[in-house]
């Protein structure tokens, strides 16, 4: 049996999570484009508007429905503004464990949107979902990505030594996860 996450939309007090659409594309386009994003993130180089419009209409729902993931837009409740994204991929059914990422659009940055969406995600993912374990892999240097776990209540395992890649080469990535247990004690709960 193929398992796949529901489609669901979720709600924070400045956020909305949703599936991603067409209306997406050019937010997508620009924010995946960005310096920053391209400096973690291996994503196409150029990343462009036909690659946008790709994933927002197929790759995004594809990967939840061959039950890899889940795929959220993250707009503001302010003005609806696509903001964000933050999602789970190469989840392991049967060990109930999933792997988070996200980035955050140049225009959104600063204001902890991709600490309050990781910590929506990671609580419905361990109780609605009923998962055993969130895991968050940054690189060494990437601190905002750090802190973003820790804000989200992650808690730090350990450093895989030569276990990422960027546009610049190989990279070691610390470890974070946040597991059903820590709900009652980290500010996740
Ligand atoms: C990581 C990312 C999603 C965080 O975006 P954000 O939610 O707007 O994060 P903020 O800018 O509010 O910063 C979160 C924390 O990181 C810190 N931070 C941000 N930029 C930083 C920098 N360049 N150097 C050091 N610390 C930094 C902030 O001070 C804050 O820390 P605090 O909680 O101790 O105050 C965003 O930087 C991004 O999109 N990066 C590119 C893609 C990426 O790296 N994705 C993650 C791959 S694992």
């Amino acid at each position: 049996m193929t398992h796949a996450f529901p489609q669901t939309v979720l709600h924070t007090p400045r956020l909305t999570l949703r599936p991603f659409t067409a209306d997406d594309t050019d937010d997508t386009r620009a924010a995946c484009a960005d310096d920053l994003t391209q400096h973690w993130l291996p994503l196409p180089r150029p990343y462009t508007r036909e690659d946008a419009h790709t994933w927002c209409t197929r790759t995004a729902h594809d990967l939840r429905t061959t039950g890899d993931g889940i795929h959220f837009a993250v707009t503001e409740r302010t003005n609806g503004r696509l903001a964000a994204t933050v999602g789970l991929k190469k989840t392991d059914w049967r060990s109930r464990s999933s792997e988070a990422g996200y980035w955050v659009a140049p225009w959104a940055r600063g204001r902890g949107i991709a600490a309050e969406a990781t910590r929506a995600l990671a609580h419905w993912l361990l109780t609605a979902q009923a998962f055993e374990r969130l895991e968050l892999k940054a690189a060494t240097a990437n601190t905002a990505s750090r802190r973003t776990a820790l804000n989200a209540g992650l808690r730090e395992e350990g450093v895989l030594r030569n276990a990422g890649f960027t546009h610049h080469g190989r990279t070691d990535l610390v470890l974070y996860s946040l597991v059903p247990a820590d709900l009652g004690s980290s500010p996740a709960a």
